[in-house]
Parts: structure tokens; sequence; C-alpha cells
């Protein structure tokens, strides 16, 4: 039995979605357990490039079963046009991509009150994608929400929809919005019920009948660590567990062994949003990081915010996922720096802080103390094996073995599936 895990150890944007393209040929299923269509997986084979949002990236591979488990807010219009741009892409869907019925439906309420919360922020928003997500998760808590399983009782959606309208109304006529009619709603989702059936299973049952039956098991977790509800720089985060704490409640199984959990890396740190961010790098430096490694949101087109690798958050999000080995990703983007910085500690009223602080305002104020390395200045997106790089390369990622104290065995060097190096 094979049962690996990938999460992101930064901000999100890692390329999660390239390392889970590379699992994939090893894989059985891949599996989704939180998050929604706010996250953006990128993956190139030659000249395609297929950028997923809701649907795990093993969809590219024949005979890879997808699932998205019950800790997934799905948005069913999102879905289904993902769906149909795969189809249009030659990816062939049949039987391999399934729902859990226990997910919770991501409603037009959500984006219009995810609009609402952020604009009353004002200065102090979270820069949230805009996609519903938060008060999605906010109703599922509030035990308010729809879940999948409601669309096949129309009764139920009916009253569901019409309750929740009654409350959400008010708040969307305050905001001096025209107030939304559950008609449409109920139509529009009836509708989805019949697109969405083939799709919608017990995913609990169908994951613990591929356990019995040894299969492979892929899970694919969102976002990364640092935008984790719990341990995330709060309250500028993402509304799930995006650590590898969300998987047994995002898919109902407690795994009480895995393989291999794998922490993605970037080379560098990126971060869409507001929030701290430590090593963030202003003026040229970052918007020659943002132009040479096209650092701009695959979900929302937004530039994001570019600075030097930081070790602090790094530590701490290694130690939250017990993460067994690394992939680092894009690391031939630092090819043309001098030198190199890397966030070792952080600087706080003059106390030097080695331990990832709960606070965002804490984080907010940190100074950061640096370790400065050679570049090793020589192009190496098209250099086929690990031992090939260049050496100031190679002592770039031993330190950061050495200092997170886990292996790099994935390195990546350019966005194709080809530019993928073990050691
Ligand atoms: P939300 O998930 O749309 O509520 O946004 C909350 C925060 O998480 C914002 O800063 C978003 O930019 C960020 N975020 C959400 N999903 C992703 C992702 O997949 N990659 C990077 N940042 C994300």
């Amino acid at each position: 039995m094979s049962i690996k895990c990938v999460v992101g150890l930064q901000w999100g944007d890692e390329g999660k979605g390239k390392i889970v393209d590379t699992l994939s040929k090893q894989a059985d299923f891949v599996v989704r357990f939180q998050g929604g269509h706010n996250a953006g997986h990128t993956v190139v084979i030659g000249e395609n490039k297929f950028v997923l949002h809701l649907i795990p990236s093993g969809i590219l591979h024949p005979g890879v079963i997808c699932v998205i488990g019950n800790g997934v807010v799905i948005d069913p219009k999102q879905f289904l046009a993902e769906l149909e741009q795969l189809r249009r892409k030659g990816i062939r869907i049949k039987n391999n991509i399934f729902i859990s019925d226990r997910a919770h439906l991501i409603l037009p309420y959500h984006k219009v009150m995810d609009n609402i919360s952020e604009n009353k922020l004002g200065q102090n928003k979270i820069g949230t994608t805009g996609l519903g997500i938060g008060p999605c998760y906010t109703d599922k808590y509030a035990r308010t929400g729809v879940r999948i399983i409601d669309l096949f009782d129309p009764a139920y959606l009916k009253e569901r929809i019409k309750a929740n309208l009654s409350h959400k109304n008010v708040m969307i006529s305050l905001a001096g919005l025209k107030p939304l009619a559950w008609q449409d709603i109920y139509k529009e989702y009836l509708g989805y019920a019949r697109n969405l059936k083939p799709y919608v299973v017990d995913a609990r049952v169908m994951l613990m009948d591929a356990l019995r039956k040894n299969k492979r098991i892929l899970f694919e977790g969102a976002q990364g660590t640092l935008l984790d509800v719990d341990f995330g720089t709060y309250p500028f985060v993402t509304s799930s567990n995006a650590d590898i704490s969300g998987l047994s409640a995002g898919i109902g199984i407690t795994l009480k062994k895995f393989n291999s959990i794998i922490g993605i890396l970037k080379a560098y740190t990126t971060r869409v949003g507001s929030g701290p961010f430590p090593t963030e790098l202003s003026g040229f430096a970052g918007e020659d990081l943002r132009q040479r490694g096209g650092e701009f949101g695959a979900t929302t087109g937004r530039p994001r915010r570019c600075g030097w690798l930081d070790l602090v958050s790094a530590r701490y999000a290694t130690e939250i996922n017990s993460v067994d080995s690394i992939a680092m990703t894009k690391l031939d983007v630092l090819s043309h720096l001098k030198t190199i910085k890397i966030g070792m500690a952080y600087k706080y009223k003059g106390r030097t802080i080695r331990n990832f602080p709960s606070g965002a305002r804490v984080l907010e104020d940190c100074g950061i103390v640096y370790k400065e390395m050679t570049g090793w200045q020589k192009d190496i997106s098209a250099v086929k094996s690990s031992r090939d790089l260049p050496a100031a390369a190679k002592r770039y990622l031993d330190f950061i073995e050495h200092s997170l104290d886990t292996h790099i065995k994935i390195v990546s060097v350019g966005p194709d599936r080809k530019q993928t190096l073990f050691r």
C-alpha cells in the first residue's frame, strides 16, 4: 500500500500541481481534501498548459481516479466548467472523477458575502480570492450550509436556500446591493443536481475500499501551511486547514500510516493577498523575481508578492506536517543572482526569535537575520540529473536540507514535466 500526501510549506503557490502531476504516475487515486476553487494548480505538458482549480491534478493521467473529499467546498458551476475545459483539451472524463456527497456547496450568496466582508474591512482586508470560500466554510461551521447530498432532496434544498437567504439578504441590502431571489438559486442548483449526479459518491466508502485493495493513494493539499486557519498568519489565512491536519476531517478516514508526506517548498517565497511577509522584497528585486518566476495568481491573475526563502516559517511548516521529504520548486528562477539570501531567524524588540510567532502583528514587526550564499549564475533549466547541478546550487540545497533536517528529494528546474530532478 502506498499513501502519500503533498502539502504546501509556504503561502500556497509553491508548485504543488506540478509535483502532484509527477507523483500521479505512481498513483491509482488522487484526492483533494480541503479548500475550493481558490486553488490554482498549473501543470505544463509540452505545448499544453492546464490550470486546475477544483479537480485534482491527477486527472491528466489516464487510469487515475480523482476524488474530491467532504472537506472541499464545491462551486458546481466551476466544477462543470473545468470538466468541460478538460474534455475540450482531449482529456477523457469517464468514471475517473468523483465528489463526496458530504462536501459543502458554494452558493451565489457566498460570493456576494465574501465581497461585502472584504469591503467592510477596508484597509485591513484579507485580500481573498473573492470566490465565496470563507463564507461557505462559515455556514458549514454555523450548521447552515448546503451539501451536495441536499441537491437530491428538492424540498429540503428549497427550505435551506430560503432560510439562508432571508438572513443574507438583510446584509446584502445593508450593503446597498440588490437582494438575491431564492427561486433563481433553487432553479439553478436543481439543474446542477442533474449534471453532478454521475460524479457523486460516498467518497469515504470509496477510499476505504481502495485502501482495503491496497491501492496507491496520493492526497493533494491546496493553499499552504502559512494560510492554514489554525497555524497560518491568522487572520490573513484561508478558511480551511491547509496542512496535513485537514486530511482526516476532509476525507473521513484516519490514516495511521503514510509512506510519505512531501512538503513543497519554492526556492524563494511568494504570497498573494494581505498579511505579514517577513522576507518580502520591495522595489526592483521583488519585481525581478515576479517577472522571472511568472508570479501572477493562477486563479485571480493578481501579482504575487515575492521575497527570499524564510527558514523560520519553513521549519515550522516542516514540523507541523511531519514532513518526510521536500520537493523544491522553481530553483531555476534564482539562476541569475550573484548572491542569494536566506532568512534564518527573526528579530523582535531586540530579541532573536527562531520559532514562528502566533500573532500576525508580531510577525509584521519582525526584522530578519539573513544568511548570504553565492549564486550559481548559470542556466539550470536544461539540467537532466541533480548530479549535474552547479556546485553553488548543490550548496544551496544542502544548506536548506541541513537546516530543516529533511531531504530534498525532488528539485524542479522549470514548468515542464521533464524539468524535474530526483535526488
Ligand atoms: P480565500 O481562500 O479566497 O478566502 O482567501 C484567503 C487568503 O488566502 C488570501 O490571501 C488569498 O490570496 C489566499 N489564497 C487562497 N487560495 C490560495 C491559493 O491557492 N494560493 C495562494 N493563496 C491563496
